[in-house]
């Protein structure tokens, strides 16, 4: 035997502002299948992640919502848990930057690196906000491009003719946080001297430690020459201060990947078989990887090496980057209800239908995956259910009713037990090079052949023949121990299937060795059905209800996800007559109420005349007393198309304006106007 390996392996930590969404979920569920299968080889496999919780967006968004940081940061914590948990992500740690071990690690790194000289100072000039007083980061400021004269453009870029600039080139800047003009100041910041590593980055970024073409990537920017890298920001700021520095900060992406370290320590902590030093010094011999998307490659793959190296820890053995992931062959979007929170697809569909729908369309490489909801459905179904949990249900009720749920002896299928046995190490080999796609391709094959084969002996229709029914038992129980072979190799992909699967063979948890062994002579238990078909009419349920989501986001804080400003651009010019197409009454909210289970809307009753019309609205969290609107008039879109939302149909609009949260201010007529007056 040889000795198992020790692995540790961990996800990007989400940022703790925003909901983890199906485009998260590609890069856990990729991981925890990983991880899984090298537990089940028997590998010492540690899987830690954490919520990465500093940086000004987090700050800001808690001043928003009127708590701490700290206590925005545990909220979001909270969600992120059991949202993993539901989708059957197995965490060995899931903890927090914001700890006292990162705190610990992230001032010790950060003196091994100034020790060795690699630390160096210098001012630079950046807007302040004299209002907030507080520097602005390029995205919160706001103003005129100086090469369109677009408005309302990010302090970096112009979304409308694409320049990028700097934010001093900006004409008429505004703070997007207070709308204060803001002022150019001068500040102390502190650098990290990529430069030094050159050489070791030239190296160890095509030692194999990188997929081809993020080598490439990577190629390109060291030959462009490294920059020193800003690591301080100003106070305020939510983060750990530089421990020599008052006043200073770490920026947010110092101390997220010491976060890895940070939780795995924390894990240490609780189990005594783990020793932090054999995993993190120079000499260990423990392989790490991180599991990261596309868009995060510099972080991992130059300043944390060089930050490792610097501070005299061990480097990754490898990054495994993957794509990103496209709804119906396009970018998730909030207005076609394909920007699905994991929450949403948990409350319509099951865990283990998308974690083998993306198995079976992850890859090495860092290409983009399609979630297409319609092969979704179809190959969930003719797969998992029509394949492999069929194989089962075809042979266990023989079983039980011809021999009491006993397994013979006598297996039928020797010869394709055999063949299925000699594909695991193809398999097994697909898995460990992360060929998820290849593996399920390769597991589908046997599903079929295992299916033909019983089809072919037909145990139904020997069933009704007289003296069948030996060839009826040792048929069936061929069938199970295919199916259990089966079983194990996509255990890594359907924890759940599998647990439900060894309770029903009546064994113990299944591990990959398992598969060269048969059950022979031995009691099942009852079977019950493993896995249902997804029926389409919920992935209908869960589109409608990501639009009730964005309706309920309309209405929420402006500052959301990665710090982005929500921004409201003039729309696109339209005909008088297309404005003349909206037809616009007065309405009278005869009721104003709360809808059970959602948290963002108002259900109103409204009298427009000659009829009542039923509307959802997203305005409850500026409406608290909702009976306060009751006998209100206000102005009500007569003739959009009614929408399906969870909790019933919405026929039309009311109109309400504001940020969001406690500013929505729905619209009023003059006193005098009558319900189904038209607007014009
Ligand atoms: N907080 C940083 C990571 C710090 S790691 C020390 C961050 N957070 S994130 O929440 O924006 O993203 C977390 C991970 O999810 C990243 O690896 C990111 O690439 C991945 N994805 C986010 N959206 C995604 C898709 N739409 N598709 C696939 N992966 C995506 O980045
Ligand atoms: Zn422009």
């Amino acid at each position: 035997m040889t000795e198992p390996r020790k692995i540790l392996v961990t996800s990007a930590l989400p940022y703790a502002n925003g909901s983890i969404h199906l485009g998260h979920m590609v890069e856990y569920i990729q991981t925890d299948i990983w991880v899984r299968f090298q537990k089940m080889r028997g590998n010492q496999a540690i899987y830690v992640c954490a919520d990465d919780a500093h940086g000004s967006a987090i700050m800001l968004r808690a001043e928003k919502e009127g708590i701490s940081s700290e206590q925005l940061i545990d909220n979001v914590r909270a969600e992120h848990t059991t949202d993993f948990a539901d989708f059957l992500v197995d965490f060995d740690n899931y903890y927090s930057t914001h700890s006292e071990e990162n705190r610990v690690l992230s001032g010790s790194i950060y003196t091994k690196l100034r020790e060795a000289g690699h630390i160096g100072t210098r001012p630079v000039t950046q807007y302040f906000d004299p209002e907030k007083q507080m520097f602005l980061a390029d995205r919160f400021i706001k103003g005129t491009c100086p090469k369109c004269g677009a408005e309302d453009q990010y302090g970096d870029n112009c979304e409308s003719c694409g320049a990028t600039y700097s934010p001093t080139e900006l004409k008429n800047p505004k703070s997007a946080i207070s709308g204060a003009t803001p002022v150019l100041k001068e500040s102390l910041h502190y650098f990290f001297k990529l430069p030094n590593f050159d050489a070791m980055l030239k190296q160890w970024t095509r030692s194999g430690a990188l997929q081809e073409s993020v080598a490439n990537k990577i190629a390109e920017w060291l030959d462009a020459g490294l920059q020193e890298w800003d690591i301080s920001r100003d106070a305020p700021y939510f983060g750990f201060e530089i421990p020599d520095a008052p006043g200073k900060y770490f920026y947010v992406w110092l101390d997220a990947p010491i976060g890895y370290m940070a939780s795995f320590q924390n894990l240490c902590a609780r189990r005594p078989e783990l020793d932090f030093d054999a995993y993190w010094n120079k000499n260990s011999t423990a392989e790490l990887y991180h599991f990261i998307g596309k868009d995060i490659v510099n972080f991992h793959a130059l300043f944390w090496p060089a930050m490792l190296e610097g501070a005299g820890y061990r480097k990754p053995t490898a990054l495994n980057v993957h794509g990103y992931l496209t709804v119906n062959g396009q970018k998730m979007s909030k207005s076609r209800g394909t920007f699905i929170k994991a929450r949403t697809y948990l409350d319509h569909l099951s865990p283990e239908y998308l974690r083998y729908y993306y198995a079976a369309k992850l890859g090495r490489g860092v290409d983009d995956l399609d979630l297409n909801l319609e092969d979704f459905v179809q190959k969930v179904n003719s797969d998992l259910v029509g394949k492999v949990v069929n194989i089962a249900s075809r042979c266990a009720g023989f079983i039980h009713k011809g021999n009491a749920g006993k397994l013979v002896a006598d297996n039928a299928a020797p010869e394709l037990f055999a063949d299925f046995k000699a594909a695991a190490p193809s398999v097994a080999d697909a898995f460990e090079n992360r060929d998820f796609a290849r593996a399920m391709r390769e597991i589908m094959a046997l599903a079929d052949r295992a299916n033909a084969w019983i089809a072919d002996k037909a145990p139904w229709a020997l069933a009704k023949q007289e003296g069948k029914q030996a060839e009826v038992q040792a048929v069936c129980a061929a069938g199970v121990n295919l199916f259990r072979q089966l079983v194990i190799f996509l255990k890594p992909v359907l924890p759940s299937l599998a647990a439900a699967a060894e309770g029903f063979l009546n064994v113990a948890p299944l591990t990959w060795a398992d598969h060269e062994t048969l059950l022979a002579d031995h009691q099942l238990n009852p079977f019950n059905p493993l896995m249902t078909r997804i029926e389409p009419a919920k992935i209908d349920a869960m589109i409608a209800a990501s639009k009730e989501d964005l309706a309920a986001q309309n209405t929420a804080p402006a500052v959301q996800g990665n710090g982005e400003l929500t921004k409201e651009p003039l729309a696109a010019e339209i005909a008088f007559d297309t404005f003349a197409a909206v037809d616009l009454r007065i309405a009278l909210i005869e009721k104003a109420e709360f809808v059970e289970g959602a948290d963002k809307l108002l259900r109103l009753t409204l009298d427009i005349g000659d009829a009542k019309r039923n509307v959802f609205s997203g305005i409850k969290s500026a409406y608290p007393d909702p009976s306060k609107l009751e006998g209100r008039l206000t102005l009500y879109v007569a003739n959009l198309a009614a929408r399906k939302m969870k909790f019933g149909v919405s026929e039309g609009m009311v109109l309400a304006a504001g940020p969001g949260g406690e500013e929505i201010y729905l619209l009023s007529p003059d006193s005098g106007a009558k319900p189904g007056q038209r607007v014009k």
